[in-house]
């Protein structure tokens, strides 16, 4: 039997449709019978949560941006050893709403600290601990934030300029090029069917995958 669960994040930029289909995902591995901790960043545990009402949090005082990379992966941090390494030790999957692509992509291209400043973050805080898959979906800033536009009031992420969007879009490319096995990108601009045809096929592989797995650790 295999020990360890999977772990799978979702990203993208804002109004891309992230919660529609973490639903879609769940329902879509709950009928194989796997039920997976829903969970988010920055936040996960009440300590994470906390931090992420003050990085959320619209101020007079203007935040340096490497307190924010660094309070994104103190919460991440905490988040990682109380919540997600306890649950796929125990062999629960596990499914976060962003992980650490999005410090690579809002902190390392959005506010420009770099690519190799945040490898090197990650290497230490995270030890190489990274997702098995990540979906990312992919729409152009504009369509995205009109539809954020209707969510109400925008926290203080939301409320950055356009050119601040199209750099993180740019870094989550550029992420899923270095990484195209585990980086999935989707053109979320279709319909909402369209999409989950997309993220479907995704899933039957992974799950396809995972099953070879559990096969091939049962014969040895
Ligand atoms: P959410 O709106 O998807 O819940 O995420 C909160 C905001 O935090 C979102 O605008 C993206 C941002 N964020 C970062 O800038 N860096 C990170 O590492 C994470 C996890 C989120």
């Amino acid at each position: 039997m295999n020990k360890n669960g999977k772990f799978i994040t979702i990203e993208g930029t804002e109004g891309v449709g992230k919660s529609t289909n973490i639903a879609f995902i769940k329902s879509w591995l709950a009928a194989k019978d796997i039920e997976i901790i829903h969970t988010r960043e920055p936040g996960g545990t009440p300590l994470a949560e906390e931090i992420r009402g003050l990085l959320l949090t619209k101020r007079g005082e203007k935040v340096d941006s490497r307190t924010e990379l660094l309070l994104m992966f103190a919460a991440r941090c905490q988040h990682v050893s109380q919540k997600i390494q306890p649950a796929l030790e125990q062999g629960q999957w596990v499914l976060s709403d962003r992980f650490t692509d999005a410090s690579f992509a809002y902190q390392g291209f959005g506010r420009e600290l770099g690519f190799e400043r945040l490898e090197q973050l990650e290497g230490w805080a995270l030890q190489g601990f990274k997702p098995d898959l990540t979906i990312m979906l992919d729409l152009p800033i504009e369509i995205g934030l009109e539809r954020a536009e209707k969510r109400g009031e925008k926290d203080r992420f939301e409320s950055e300029q356009i050119a601040f969007f199209k750099r993180v879009r740019n870094g989550y490319l550029t992420i899923a090029e270095k990484e195209p096995e585990r980086m999935k990108v989707i053109d979320a601009s279709g319909s909402i069917e369209e999409v989950q045809v997309q993220i479907e096929k995704i899933l039957i592989e992974f799950y396809q995958n995972y099953q070879t797995e559990i096969a091939m650790e049962t014969c040895s």
